[in-house]
């Protein structure tokens, strides 16, 4: 029998809580600026589809894994994995794996604020009239005229960072339950607005079939597709492990996984819908890269009624989902200092957070001054930047790699009394769950790992 545990960082106050904590989590820049332009520069349609397959076959088996471990550690995910590798006695150097995610954690989070901040700024470029009337051209000589600045970038980003390190300083739990209850849901009703739009622009279903129509894929289009599954679902690095131990016993992990799941596709599958009927409509490239959402929506805010309003209003949620999302990416690290060195949050925070910013230098550079200095590394990518190698070593590697570990830790290492305790589902959800997190989902990731090496 497990020992009592409880949190010493304090418990949602109800299960809709920990939904909306988790929701706010995921749903976040992955879904409305990567989700688009990745999908575009690997082609839409097959692509979408692997997305999808590997949100039902592997997202949500590996989200149920990762709440109920966190659920039952109830510490941060590197102290949970030593107290439960100990109770199952089990080998304690399952802790590595906590140690990944704080390290993916930040290195996600270094890039992911320099990308906030050009959200940021695009408020008030909103706001200022300045996209009334734009054309393609224009919103391009815009954003490049943003990114090719690092001053301004920097500004933005630490910012940003600081907002986060605030909020983490406080503790999750404040400010994030008004903040998710009442944002997320208008970020959504503006998106439809944006889906309106673009159903104006006659461009609709070509979009539409660009998204789900499937054609040739390749092995790293299939890794990207599947890496991003972990990215928008917040998995892989402990992010809603630690959200999960916060999390009482009594709740339902199944049903809140399928909610947090549904939730972040429908947002993502609506961004997309915004964005490419605008990208055909004004013959732009859906494989521009990073700043397709920027390029895209500036046109659709000068053009639609009432569209500086609807503009300034959209980004500052994009901000505000950001924010969200932010927050879980350090939460493991602080949660582990707190726990371990007998630091207060506030300390935690501002010291992460500040080593955070610092490897985010690296991104603002890789938009203007070091946009030429790329990295190759054999058989995982070529010529890649600062920004994105380290997207693709996160996102592509890390997330699944530790994903598949947490697979397995719940499927293999942990009792079958054990996982079957915390779930307390209905014996067939519980069957098809372990059957998927035994064989389906560890097999799937060696599998996309294996052909995107071009191995098999
Ligand atoms: N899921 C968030 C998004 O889509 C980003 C994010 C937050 C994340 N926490 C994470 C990604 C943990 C990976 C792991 O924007």
């Amino acid at each position: 029998m497990a020992e009592k545990r409880i949190s010493i960082h304090g418990q949602w106050t109800n299960r809709t809580v920990f939904i909306l904590a988790a929701t706010g989590s995921a749903v976040g820049l992955g879904n409305v600026w990567k989700f688009p332009y990745i999908a575009g520069e690997n082609g839409g349609g097959t692509f979408v589809l692997v997305y999808l397959l590997c949100i039902a076959l592997i997202g949500i088996p590996i989200m149920m894994a990762e709440i109920l471990i966190g659920r039952r550690g109830k510490q941060s995910p590197i102290n949970t994995m030593t107290a439960l590798a100990k109770e199952e006695k089990r080998n304690p150097g399952w802790v590595w794996l906590g140690w990944m995610g704080v390290v993916a954690g930040f290195l996600i989070l270094s890039y992911y604020s320099v990308i906030a901040g050009w959200a940021m700024s695009y408020v008030f470029r909103t706001a200022g009239g300045m996209f009334l009337g734009m054309t393609a051209d224009g919103a391009n000589s815009i954003f490049s005229d943003l990114v090719s600045d690092p001053e301004r970038l920097l500004a933005w980003h630490t910012i940003f960072m600081v907002m986060t390190m605030i909020v983490v300083a406080r503790g999750v739990k404040k400010g994030l339950e008004r903040a998710v209850t009442l944002l997320m849901p208008l970020l959504f009703g503006l998106l439809v607005l944006i889906v309106i739009y673009s159903m104006t622009t006659g461009y609709f279903m070509q979009g539409v079939r660009f998204l789900f129509t499937p054609g040739p894929i390749d092995g790293k289009a299939i890794l990207i597709a599947m890496g991003h599954a972990f990215f928008t679902l917040s998995l892989g690095m402990g992010a809603i492990m630690v959200y999960g131990s916060y999390l009482s016993d009594e709740h339902s992990i199944t049903e809140a996984s399928i909610l947090i799941a549904l939730a972040d596709t429908t947002v993502a599958l609506l961004a997309g819908m915004a964005i490419f009927p605008i990208v055909f409509a004004n013959g732009l490239e859906p494989g521009s890269g990073p700043g397709l959402i920027f390029q895209t929506l500036p046109i659709a805010f000068g053009h639609m009624q009432g569209g500086t309003l609807v503009g300034v209003i959209f980004f500052t949620l994009l901000v505000f989902a950001a924010w969200t999302s932010a927050i879980s990416l350090i939460e493991p690290a602080v949660a582990y200092l707190v726990e371990n060195k007998g630091v207060n949050r506030i300390y935690a925070s501002v010291w992460i957070g500040g080593f955070t910013w610092f490897v985010g230098l690296g991104t603002v550079f890789s938009f203007n001054i070091w946009e030429d200095k790329t990295l190759t590394i054999p058989y995982l990518f070529e010529n890649l930047t600062f920004f994105d190698t380290l997207d693709y070593l996160t996102a592509n590697i890390m997330l699944p790699l530790g994903g598949l570990f947490i697979a397995l830790f719940a499927a293999w290492v942990m009792r079958k009394e054990s996982t079957q305790q915390e779930l307390k589902t209905y014996p067939v959800i519980y069957k098809v769950w372990r059957f998927l997190v035994r064989y389906i989902t560890p097999v799937a990731v060696i599998v996309v790992f294996l052909k995107a090496v071009d191995a098999i």
